[in-house]
């Protein structure tokens, strides 16, 4: 604390809460003043000339303050240990799932009674898919929020939510929930109010009177859903307005240029941090600043809303992460971790969704030239931050890496991506995929990719053409593309039903509440019958069930494995296999992965240019051990396989 008049009036509304800065509160009030300037920097940065300005900053402060005292003292002595911890997220022990309570569990309450299930997996993370009201039909999987603290009736009640955190909790693992940032549901109480005329909630959303706006708007901002919600803008008959709904139409895009909206959002944040969150996943946060002329996506505003928020989080909420859904191209995406003074102090964490669309590619041509052209931005990410690691997700593939990428590896980037479409989508003749395309545009010929991991590997047809060299070929895909996303850094983050190669579920086509989008056939519904193959030796189940705990394990006993900035590629040997060392102290460790449906050789000398010459290297996935040959002689990778090298000698 200091005397200048910012921090005096900041002691005053300390002292006003009874906050006790000398004993029992001293860490907080040190985090407050040790924050509180950056805080207002950045929130007069956005909301300095806002006739609002004042009274919004006060309320941001007072809301920090309330929800400190309202902070279970569970969580307050997990955000204490977690401080002792050099950034705890960065540990080679924390893996994750992503999954949908209904579709997984039913409810939250049948999600308790599979706990169980996780640990057998090695699971200790858990990403549930929205979880508050969203009304039915108008969800988007719950990504149209009507009540951003009220758990929607059909997983259960907020008491199963705090019943399942403190069962999560004492089973030592972590939870990350969403914060749909962006938008609201239409039906959201202050969208129901903008209905009904009430000018202070229209100024929550972009509500205009006439088109000319839109118009312009819609001239550089691209569309999102393009077949199934073109434009992005929704006429509202009750107020006779235009909505700006980038997304769905009944989701409605916030105005956070208006402070009482980013406040009133802050206060979501952190209302969801005293329900124990661990990570908080903020849904599409390049979309929160909306600037005429431009894309509307990645503006600096953005970012300085992000920094401001995790500022906040520090304080009244320090053991939270953040994560940052930004799904965006290469070069972007790395800016989320913040940039310049604020190098890694915006979001904790984010996808990387660059690496996870290369390994597609790698997997459609065998050939990885790509992705090292592309892993500049990838390994710009700064120490103290990390990935989430996958391979698939809730969402679609989107091949969002630059032309100028795929160019700089000797393709043609429009044909190479047309080709990667056909692949996966099953139209290229012969191609073993069963994906199907996503958002579709016919003005601008982009696309994008759904379908489960199973499916897109080939298993769905291998099953169908009673192909067993097809079917065993689809396991070792999967294998790989997990093992390669598991070991290059980050947390894994593992879908849903992948970890026993669910295939696509197309009963989504029988709900019209779905049938739209077809990324719901990469969102199984589980059945316990088929996840108990996992016990049935032989079964494909149960083959890539012990295959991914198997991963977890291995990667949970490397330490090296930690994402502590340790990752270099290997210059490339052979354009099949994409290699890295990961290194730490004096130990390295070779990971290598080969994309090819037919053996590929390195030579020896691959693994003696950086800076030792092993003697054995030790494959910690086969448990072999093998003699370092003579360089011109050959270390040999399988069809789709890899290898875990670390030197014995
Ligand atoms: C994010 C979600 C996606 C959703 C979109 C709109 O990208 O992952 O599923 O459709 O945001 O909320």
């Amino acid at each position: 604390m200091n005397d200048s008049p910012l921090h005096l009036f900041g002691k005053k509304l300390l002292q006003a809460h009874s906050i006790d800065i000398e004993k029992k509160d001293k860490a907080f009030a040190q985090r407050f003043f040790a924050h509180l300037d950056k805080i207002e920097d950045l929130f007069n940065e956005i909301y300095g000339a806002n006739a609002k300005r004042n009274a919004a900053f006060d309320a941001l402060l007072n809301s920090l303050i309330l929800h400190y005292q309202q902070r279970p003292l569970v969580f307050k002595n997990k955000d204490d240990q977690k401080a002792k911890q050099t950034h705890w997220f960065l540990s080679n022990q924390i893996t994750g799932m992503s999954l949908y309570v209904d579709r997984f569990a039913n409810n939250l309450e049948g999600l308790h009674q599979k706990l169980s299930y996780f640990k057998e997996l090695g699971v200790n993370f858990l990403h549930l898919m929205p979880l508050f009201e969203s009304p039915a039909g108008e969800s988007d999987g719950g990504y149209a929020v009507s009540n951003f603290r009220k758990v929607d009736a059909k997983f259960g009640s907020n008491a199963d939510l705090e019943n399942l955190v403190q069962k999560m909790n004492q089973a030592q693992m972590y939870l990350m929930l969403d914060m749909v940032f962006n938008h609201t549901s239409h039906h959201h109480e202050w969208a129901e109010k903008a209905k009904a005329g009430d000018k202070y909630y229209q100024d929550f959303y972009y509500c205009y009177e006439n088109r000319d706006l839109p118009n312009q708007f819609d001239q550089s901002m691209p569309e999102i859903f393009p077949e199934t919600a073109p434009g992005n803008f929704t006429y509202i008959p009750e107020m006779n307005q235009w909505v700006m709904t980038v997304f769905h139409h009944y989701q409605w895009d916030l105005n956070y240029s208006n402070p009482d909206v980013f406040v009133a959002m802050m206060d979501n944040v952190l209302y969801a941090a005293n329900l124990g969150v661990d990570f908080l996943r903020i849904d599409a946060p390049a979309f929160i600043w909306k600037q005429l002329g431009s894309s509307c996506q990645n503006l600096p505003q953005a970012h300085t809303l992000l920094r401001l928020l995790k500022q906040c989080v520090q304080v009244a909420s320090p053991g939270m992460a953040l994560l940052g859904e930004a799904i965006v191209a290469p070069y972007e995406i790395i800016k989320y971790f913040g940039t310049d003074e604020a190098t890694a102090q915006e979001c904790d964490i984010a996808y990387n969704a660059t690496q996870m669309a290369l390994q597609w590619d790698a997997l459609a041509t065998g050939d990885t030239r790509i992705m090292l052209a592309a892993q500049d931005p990838i390994l710009q990410k700064p120490y103290g931050c990390t990935w989430i690691a996958y391979t698939r997700c809730h969402d679609d593939i989107g091949l969002g890496y630059d032309d100028a990428m795929i160019e700089r590896a000797g393709f043609n980037a429009y044909h190479h991506r047309t080709y990667l479409k056909n692949y996966f989508a099953g139209i290229q003749a012969g191609s073993p995929s069963a994906g199907a395309l996503f958002s579709v545009n016919p003005k601008t010929g982009d696309a994008r990719i759904s379908g489960s991991l199973a499916s897109l590997c080939g298993l769905e047809k291998a099953i169908e053409w009673k192909n067993d060299n097809e079917l065993q070929n689809a396991l070792k895909k999967i294998i790989l593309m997990q093992a390669h996303s598991m070991f290059m850094g980050g947390i894994p983050m593992l879908f849903y039903g992948d970890e026993l190669a669910y295939t696509n579920d197309y009963s989504y086509l029988q709900d019209t509440g779905k049938s739209y989008d077809n990324r719901w056939m990469h969102r199984p519904i589980i059945d316990w019958d088929k996840n108990e193959k996992r016990n049935t030796v032989g079964s494909f189940e149960n083959h890539i069930f012990l295959a991914t705990k198997k991963l977890i394990a291995t990667r949970n006993s490397l330490t090296i494995l930690s994402d502590v900035k340790n990752t270099t590629w290997m210059p490339p040997h052979n354009i099949h296999i994409a290699g890295f060392v990961r290194s730490f102290e004096n130990k390295k460790l070779y990971c290598v992965f080969n994309y090819k449906d037919t053996a590929s050789y390195l030579t020896w000398y691959a693994f003696k240019e950086h800076g030792e010459r092993p003697s054995k290297l030790l494959d910690h996935w086969t448990g072999q051990v093998h003699k370092v040959g003579n360089d011109h002689e050959y270390f040999v990778l399988a069809a789709y396989s890899f290898a875990l090298l670390e030197a014995v000698d």
